[in-house]
């Protein structure tokens, strides 16, 4: 796996402890990460793309990811062009439940379809992260819920701050 470089790509909004899980094993496999953070989005997102750019950044430096380079860029159009201008080909996406398969196996046929040169590899999630995800975090958030179980410290404080002001 010298030298390859691959795609992790997402919304991040937030940044889980769940993404952060998918991030290391990234790392413990391939040397060189790209964190893609999505600016056109379907979703409505809570925190700005520089913001989340900022989070995912914070988190990847508490992980103290050694000889490895991760790069966190925002990005915007489409994930393939992304790729391409990269010079990657591979794209990594983490696997929670069923429920994530099919959308996820759409997302990557599609993604193949557009630019054949383009891969996705799927990780499982592991048994603890298995069941967050970014939209309950945020609930959880604004009903004034514990949520350290699922972000890092620095997540929550941006999420409470968000809610209180
Ligand atoms: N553990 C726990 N939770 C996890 C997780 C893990 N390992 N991995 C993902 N999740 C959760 C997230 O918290 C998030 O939860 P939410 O839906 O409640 O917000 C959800 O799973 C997925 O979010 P995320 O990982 O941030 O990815 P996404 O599905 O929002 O990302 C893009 C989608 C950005 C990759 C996709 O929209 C895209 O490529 N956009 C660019 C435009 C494009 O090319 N479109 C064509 C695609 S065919």
């Amino acid at each position: 796996m010298n030298n390859v470089k691959v795609i992790y790509p997402g919304t991040f909004d937030p940044i889980t402890k769940g993404h952060a899980d998918i991030i290391k094993r990234i790392c413990a496999i391939f040397p060189h990460l790209i964190i893609a953070v999505a600016e056109d989005t379907p979703k409505t997102t809570m925190f700005s793309v520089l913001k989340r750019v900022e989070q995912v950044m914070k988190e990847v430096s508490l992980m103290g990811l050694q000889n490895r380079t991760v790069e966190v860029v925002p990005f915007s159009g489409l994930l393939v062009d992304f790729v391409e201008q990269q010079g990657a080909h591979l794209l990594i996406r983490g696997l929670r439940a069923a429920s994530d398969f099919e959308y996820e196996f759409q997302m990557s046929y599609m993604n193949h379809k557009i630019k054949p040169s383009v891969e996705t590899f799927f990780i499982p999630a592991n048994e603890n992260s298995h069941f967050i995800s970014s939209r309950f975090v945020k609930e959880l958030a604004r009903l004034g819920g514990d949520i350290e179980n699922f972000v890092s410290t620095h997540i929550a404080k941006d999420l409470y701050a968000h809610f209180n002001s």
